[in-house]
């Protein structure tokens, strides 16, 4: 017998989904409080699914994950990253999956942790000398600076900044116009007509010519640097022995590149902003920073007592998930706590308001590290925290992602004091991660007498 769930009608009696596309993030923070943790939601000739549910989770991310696929937003994402790992599925995926894999095993990252600190001190040197000028900096927009580079020293050894610089436009302008293509649909015929879609296939094909290069040179190095752009090189399937072809390869570093910057920029804006909100979190930072590190540069072994640093890292992300929603659609009618989902449905798992569902969180819409405690993590069900995502196709960069947040929050918070420009607003803006929309405007110093770092 079918269950029913409850069916939002919304304000717009032709698209009720209409406010959902607006702002996906707002739209089931405030829902899910009245309408449940499944609902449905129709949305032109599709059903939408919204659920915070930790068993429709369960079901769709692992226990029945092999009957469903992305949703149909990531299918916009082929057009700039190909068809990497996170928009490819079924065998391909898997294969891909399995050759992947092995650039982020521990020992890898051991590796690439020595290239993230070199990046990284050379950075934090910058920034001291910016803060000099006395000028009011955007740290969403430094963030995503500093994580750029530390994605393209540890994918491919670079360094140059010119090269940084572009392939950190390109990205954007091709952000922003695949979030205008699906937030507007109906406008895609005319960017064929208007240059928008010349523009961006041109500056597709300057990336993908970056990086043809690079393997091709690469391929012809006799002592390759061990960066992740080897690792893929050399990496062979176990049961075939296949390597990837140039094009999988030029598909997987872009997805590498696009997946692994911005996500860790933005959970480091708002952690700045969440800190700049807290003083009390920030000397409880610093004291753990002072002891475990003192003034010398993280280690990699100092990252696993950095235990408070981690939890206020986690408590950002519960607040701001980088990845607020994921999107699958099932493959064959399927059947979840009674409720159908037919193959044109989409499960809107919104992370954004499972983060902050009271049944799960002691303080919801507060900025609370102990939420983080061992003790009080075992109270929820695992499905209850997913900045990650879960299953197969969990995040295959979050132990990376974890130990870069932790080495550059560890150092910006020993060396910077970071304020607010007053009146600056902060909102946040759900593109294809949640960005603060107007960035994070502050007035940053350093911390008085911190010693000059040294660059290793
Ligand atoms: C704070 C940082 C990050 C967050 C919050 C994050 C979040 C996520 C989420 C939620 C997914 C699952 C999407 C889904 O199931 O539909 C995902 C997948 C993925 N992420 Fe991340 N990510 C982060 C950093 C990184 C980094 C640093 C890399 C690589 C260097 C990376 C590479 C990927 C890839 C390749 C996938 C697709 C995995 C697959 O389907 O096999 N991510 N990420």
């Amino acid at each position: 017998m079918p269950t029913n769930i409850p069916v939002f009608k919304g304000k717009n009696r032709f698209l009720p989904g209409a406010e959902f596309l607006r702002n996906p993030f707002e739209f089931t923070l405030k829902q899910s409080q009245k309408m449940g943790d499944f609902y449905m939601m129709p949305f032109l000739h599709r059903k939408i699914f919204v659920t915070t549910n930790h068993e429709v989770v369960a079901h769709v991310l692992q226990k029945n994950q092999k009957n469903y696929r992305k949703s149909p937003a990531y299918r916009q994402l082929r057009l700039a990253i190909g068809t990497g790992l996170v928009t490819s599925e079924g065998e391909f995926w898997r294969s891909q999956r399995r050759l992947v894999q092995p650039a982020f095993y521990k020992t890898q990252l051991e590796d690439l942790f020595q290239g993230m600190g070199i990046v990284t001190g050379k950075y934090i040197a910058e920034l001291k000398a910016k803060t000099a000028l006395g000028k009011p900096l955007d740290m969403a927009k430094e963030m995503m600076e500093a994580t750029a580079r530390i994605v393209l020293k540890t994918l491919f050894s670079t360094e140059d900044t010119a090269d940084i610089n572009e392939m950190y436009r390109v990205m954007m302008d091709a952000q922003d116009y695949l979030v205008y293509r699906t937030v507007k649909p109906y406008m895609i015929p005319f960017t064929y007509i208007n240059g928008m879609h010349r523009k961006f296939k041109r500056d597709i094909a300057w990336f993908d010519g970056y990086i043809f290069d690079l393997i091709e040179k690469r391929r012809k190095d006799p002592n390759p640097p061990n960066d992740l752009l080897t690792m893929l090189l050399t990496s062979k399937d176990e049961d075939t022995g296949q390597a990837m072809s140039d094009r999988a390869l030029r598909d997987e570093a872009v997805t590498l590149f696009a997946a692994g910057h911005e996500t860790s920029a933005t959970a480091l804006s708002w952690a700045l902003w969440l800190l700049s909100q807290h003083p009390g979190v920030v000397q409880q930072l610093r004291s753990e920073i002072d002891q475990v590190v003192g003034d010398r540069m993280p280690g990699f072994e100092d990252l696993r007592k950095l235990t408070y640093t981690m939890q206020v890292i986690q408590e950002v992300m519960r607040l701001y998930p980088p990845g607020f929603a994921i999107g699958r659609q099932p493959i064959a009618e399927d059947e979840v706590l009674g409720v159908k989902i037919p193959t044109n449905g989409i499960v809107f798992i919104s992370i954004a308001a499972m983060h902050r569902d009271p049944r799960y969180w002691e303080r919801p819409h507060d900025f609370y590290p102990e939420h983080f405690n061992p003790e009080a993590e075992k109270m929820r069900p695992k499905m209850a925290y997913l900045p990650f995502g879960a299953g197969p196709r969990m995040c295959i960069g979050n132990h990376f992602a974890l130990m870069e947040m932790q080495l550059l929050l560890a150092l910006l918070v020993r060396e910077f004091e970071f304020e607010l420009v007053e009146g600056h607003p902060v909102e946040p803006e759900p593109l294809i991660t949640l960005k603060p929309k107007h960035g994070i405007l502050m007035k940053v110093q350093p911390v008085p007498m911190s010693p000059p770092i040294s660059i290793p």
